[in-house]
């Protein structure tokens, strides 16, 4: 029974090319790749069929997003109407790169999401998580990816260098590579990728495309689907931008490869995974409006946290020239008024709100329209962290003070009042005295 749908599942993972190309033969294997070190790419999973080895009957891989989470692809783990396959004909094997050394920890998968508006025909969202039945033990060989925000969307912009990993088929019909592939393929714009010749429109804003377009080369093939798409994070670490979904034939030139757009997903895996903290907003309300040049601004900035799960948050509000910062009170958290004003607000509940009280003084030769910008910074307190990071700009109109008329300078006014009047009345007089 479990051999039966255990080929059922092997089948249907390795069940490509939903728009085959006739004249155009598929290459069935990893392209362009070199073996992945141990440890490289540590949250790279294999998912095997039950009762087999690793190298026995890896069909997919996934990407650990947290100690309990897999995200791959929905094809991986449903048959070909779309339904889910039972989640004891798999398992997941975590801090693996050589299948036969079967290194690692097995986990068995309690619950599968796959994507409710997952089609099977065109592979739109392409997208499934898998909780673990207990959590992974993180280290060393074992670690998370960080899905693409669409915050953080152009790290995958077109042109981007894009790493896949997969232990894809090595020749057609033949067997799996023993060890991880790594290939590195530039992301393709989803209007170069959709253009005729090309894909034919069959590329969604959910899907990502990845390779060489002129030469081929570059790609993952069948057995890698469920597997990561990795972009550089520009701090030295990675970001989860794509899932292996599909392609025609395997690095063939005008023939990109097409993966699950992750960065579409964040509500999806957030509402499952929880894993984005730091999904924070800022607001910012302000009195008076305009404030006078010299006087005092009261505003407050309401911070909410509408992720999944809690997040520490850190303020930071820049002031415009002339502003002097008097106090910045938190409701919860501590301020270090100044230029630049920095509030550490401790930790912030899922769907909970804090919010940062600051007093300021206009320098009285601010005029104008004047404006400040607040920004805060989060990182998250789940294993994940998403650092998310929001603004808010409020404007404020600043009324220039009129130059006073103080006492001496009315007393200066006054006496070149009287000069001039002094002198018109002797000239008249002058005047009338010589006619
Ligand atoms: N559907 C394939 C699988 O299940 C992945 C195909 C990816 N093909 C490609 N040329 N990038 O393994």
């Amino acid at each position: 029974m479990a051999a039966v749908i255990a080929v059922i599942a092997v089948r249907v993972a390795w069940a490509d090319d939903p728009l085959p190309v006739p004249g155009v033969a598929p290459q069935p294997q990893i392209v362009g790749g070199q073996a992945a070190a141990p440890a490289e790419w540590p949250w790279q999973v294999a998912i095997v069929v039950s009762g087999s080895t690793p190298a026995e009957g890896q069909f997919c891989g996934g990407s650990l997003i947290t100690a309990d989470w897999v995200v791959t692809a929905a094809h991986c783990v449903t048959a070909g109407n779309g339904a889910p396959l039972p989640t004891s004909v798999y398992y997941v094997q975590a801090g693996i790169t050589t299948l036969s050394a079967n290194t690692g920890a097995a986990s068995n998968v309690v619950s599968a999401v796959v994507h409710p508006d997952f089609d099977s025909v065109t592979l739109d969202n392409d997208i499934a998580l898998l909780r673990l039945s207990a959590p992974a033990a993180l280290g060393g060989s074992v670690g998370l990816i960080v899905p693409l925000t669409p915050a953080f969307s152009t790290l995958a912009a077109p042109g981007a260098t894009a790493t896949v990993l997969g232990w894809g088929l090595l020749s057609e019909g033949g067997s799996l590579s023993d060890v991880l592939q790594e290939v590195e393929a530039p992301v393709v714009s989803n209007i170069a990728c959709n253009a005729a010749g090309v894909l034919n429109g069959a590329v969604t804003s959910n899907m990502l495309c990845a390779g060489v377009l002129d030469s081929g080369g570059l790609d993952a093939c069948q057995g890698d689907s469920g597997g990561p798409l990795v972009v550089p994070d520009g701090q030295g670490g990675w970001r989860l931008a794509g899932i292996v979904s599909w392609g025609i034939g395997c690095a063939l030139p005008q023939r990109p490869g097409v993966y699950t757009r992750v960065s579409q997903y964040t509500g999806f895996i957030t509402a499952h995974a929880g894993i984005f903290g730091g999904d924070l907003s800022v607001t910012k309300t302000a009195t008076p409006d305009p404030v006078p040049a010299g006087g005092s601004l009261t505003y407050t900035l309401t911070v909410t946290n509408s992720g999944a799960s809690s997040t520490s948050v850190v303020l930071t509000d820049v002031m415009p020239q002339g502003v002097v910062v008097a106090s910045a009170i938190a409701t919860q958290g501590s301020c270090n008024p100044g230029a630049t004003t920095v509030c550490n607000l401790g930790t912030l509940s899922a769907n909970a709100s804090t919010t940062v009280t600051i007093e300021t003084t206009l320098a009285t030769t601010t005029a104008g329209v004047i404006s400040n910008q607040a920004t805060v910074a989060a990182s998250s307190t789940d294993p994940v962290s998403s650092n998310n990071a929001a603004t808010a700009t409020t404007t404020v109109q600043s009324a220039k003070q009129v130059p006073g008329l103080t006492f001496w300078g009315l007393l200066a006014l006054a006496s070149l009042l009287v000069a001039c009047l002094a002198r018109r009345s002797i000239t008249r007089r002058t005047e009338m005295t010589t006619q």
